[in-house]
C-alpha cells in the first residue's frame, strides 16, 4: 500500500490496548488512541508511540455513547483521512454470580463491550468500504466461548462480539474488509491484577502452559492480523490462552 496506514485502537492507553498501540506504531502505522478520560493524562503514551517516528492522536470519548463514537471517528478521519485497522479493545468487567448480579451491572458490561464495539465499527465501516480496504479486530475472550461462573454479563458480551464478528466477515468480505476476533485467556493487566494469588494459582492449573499471558502475546497476534500476511483470514476467533480452551 502506497499511503501511510492508520490504526485506531479503543481503550488504547492501558493494558492490552496500550501494547497494541505501541506494537502497531513499531510497524509504521500512524496511531489514533481512544481514551475515556482527559487526554492530558496520557501524554506519556502519546510520546512513547511518537518515539517510533509515527503520528499519534488521542481522541476522548465513551464507546458506549453513540454520539461520542461518531465524533471520535470524524476526528480520526479529519486528522489522517483514512482508518485501515480498527481494534475494538475497550472493555470492562463487573463480576458477580447471577443471583447477586444487578441489572445495571449486566447492562453496563453489555453497553461498553458489545454495544461499544457496534458503535465504533458502525462509524468506521463506511470509510473502509470507500477505501476498499479494512481490518476490524475485536477483543473477545475465551470466556465468551467456554463461559465462566461469575461472569454471565461479560461472557454474554464477548459471545456477542464473536457473533458480530462472524456476521460482519460475511457482509464485508467482498469489500476487502477482514473481520476477526481475538480471544485472550488470562493476561497480566489491571483487569486481572485484582485476582488474588490463590485464584491466580488455581487458574494456572487449568492452563497447559502453566502461566498467565503477557500483553505482548495478544499484541503480536493483532500485529499479524493487521499485516498483509493474514490477507486470507476472516471470520475467525483466534485464542491466545496458553491452551486453556481448546
Ligand atoms: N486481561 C485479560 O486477561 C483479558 C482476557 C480476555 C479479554 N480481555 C479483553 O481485552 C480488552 C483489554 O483489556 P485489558 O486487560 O487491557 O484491561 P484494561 O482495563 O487495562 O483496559 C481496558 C481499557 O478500556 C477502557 N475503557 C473502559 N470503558 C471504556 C469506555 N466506555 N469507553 C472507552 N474506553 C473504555 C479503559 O479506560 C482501559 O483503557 C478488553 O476488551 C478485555 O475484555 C482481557
Amino acid at each position: 500500500m502506497d499511503e501511510k496506514r492508520v490504526a485506531f485502537i479503543t481503550g488504547g492507553t492501558s493494558g492490552i490496548g496500550k501494547e497494541v498501540s505501541l506494537t502497531l506504531s513499531r510497524e509504521g502505522f500512524d496511531i489514533a488512541i481512544n481514551c475515556i478520560n482527559d487526554p492530558k493524562n496520557y501524554q506519556d503514551v502519546k510520546k512513547e508511540v511518537e518515539a517510533n517516528n509515527v503520528k499519534c492522536i488521542l481522541v476522548q470519548g465513551d464507546v458506549s455513547v453513540y454520539q461520542d463514537t461518531e465524533r471520535m471517528v470524524k476526528e480520526v478521519i479529519d486528522e489522517y483521512g483514512r482508518i485501515d485497522v480498527l481494534v475494538n479493545n475497550a472493555g470492562i468487567t463487573k463480576d458477580n454470580l447471577l443471583m447477586r448480579m444487578k441489572k445495571e451491572d449486566f447492562n453496563s458490561v453489555i453497553d461498553v463491550n458489545l454495544i461499544g464495539t457496534f458503535n465504533v465499527t458502525k462509524n468506521v465501516v463506511p470509510y473502509m468500504i470507500k477505501q476498499r480496504y479494512g481490518r476490524i479486530i475485536s477483543l473477545a475472550s475465551v470466556v465468551g466461548v467456554a463461559g465462566n461462573a461469575g461472569q454471565a454479563n461479560y461472557a454474554a458480551s464477548k459471545a456477542g462480539i464473536i457473533g458480530f464478528t462472524k456476521s460482519l466477515a460475511k457482509e464485508l468480505g467482498s469489500r476487502n474488509i477482514l473481520v476477526n476476533a481475538v480471544a485472550p485467556g488470562y493476561i497480566k493487566t489491571a483487569m486481572t491484577d485484582v485476582l488474588s494469588d490463590k485464584i491466580k494459582d488455581s487458574i494456572k492449573e487449568q492452563i497447559p502452559l502453566r502461566t498467565l499471558g503477557e500483553t505482548k502475546d495478544v499484541a503480536n497476534l493483532i500485529k499479524f492480523l493487521s499485516s498483509e500476511d493474514s490477507s486470507y483470514i476472516t471470520g475467525q476467533v483466534i485464542h491466545v490462552d496458553g491452551g486453556m480452551v481448546m
